[in-house]
């Protein structure tokens, strides 16, 4: 982080090594500080286990010896299958660059991002395919998200938070309570920060839809119980397909989004 608490910098660590004999993972890495770096943030997940459970302890930050300079061969692929019938066929055409390169000895293989868009089936199973074991250092997904109406495009870590990614970038999506009123208000302090219950920072996913988390018990109750603000749910009906809870929605691949999505308060919308 700079000295603005701006992330300058994510890195990941080796979370792949073996148990010991308590069933306890020592992960222990060397990272090259960046220039600008005031403070380190260190965060533990668990991801991709819905019924797991993970106990965490010992987590430390301390100064070390910078390791000794070596030479690698790097190996950069960036591919984009065409004329294939089968999500299958993109598959085996990646993974023959793969083995290319193995081949030819490489210590490090680069992909570049597009290969999420390009129908290998998704990126877990292109992953487990070319046998990547250790999915958080060897790739890092970053996905796109544009908002339309702010005319801003950022670039945001697999998994995070639409809402907070937003703020991050300087865009509110607590917009306020219906058609704009009470913006100031509800973007500086009238609003949930992130709990679900006030309903103010629903957004319009209008690309990208299939890219987000399913809707939760606390976001389905907003958007289905109109008190004891009847606008989150009112502003629901017709936008069932597209309408979510930005505090809600995690960011699982690229997607457009529209924030403050006004309400016709005199059509068919309302109080029908
Ligand atoms: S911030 Fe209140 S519902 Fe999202």
């Amino acid at each position: 982080m700079d000295e603005n608490d701006k992330a300058i910098e994510t890195e990941f660590a080796n979370t792949s090594v073996s148990a010991d004999a308590q069933g306890w993972r020592t992960i222990r890495e060397v990272y090259k500080v960046p220039a600008k770096a005031k403070q380190a943030q260190v965060e533990l997940r668990l991801r991709w286990a819905p019924t797991g459970k993970v106990e965490w302890r010992d987590a430390q930050v301390t100064a070390a010896e910078a390791p000794a300079a070596r030479k690698v061969k790097v190996a950069s692929i960036n591919h984009r299958p065409r004329g294939n019938k089968t999500a299958m066929e993109n598959l085996e055409q990646f993974a023959s660059f793969v083995d290319g390169a193995g081949k030819n000895k490489a210590d490090i293989q680069l992909f570049c991002t597009n290969l999420l868009n390009e129908g290998y089936y998704n990126h877990l199973s292109l992953i487990k395919a070319i046998g990547v074991k250790d999915m958080g250092r060897n790739i890092g997904f970053r996905f796109t998200m544009k908002f339309v109406k702010e005319k801003k495009e950022i670039e945001v870590p697999e998994g995070s938070n639409l809402r907070t990614e937003a703020l991050k970038a300087g865009i509110h999506t607590n917009q306020g309570f219906v058609n704009g009123i009470g913006r100031w208000a509800n973007s500086s302090f009238a609003n949930c920060h992130g709990l679900g219950l006030c309903g103010t920072c629903r957004v319009l996913v209008t690309k990208g839809m299939e890219n987000t988390n399913a809707m939760g018990m606390i976001e389905n109750f907003r958007f289905h119980n109109p008190l004891p603000d009847p606008f989150p749910s009112l502003s629901f009906i017709g936008n069932e397909d597209t309408m979510r809870l930005s505090c809600k929605v995690q960011v699982l691949g690229d997607m457009e989004v529209e924030t403050a999505p006004t309400m016709d308060l005199f059509g068919e919308n309302f109080f029908s």
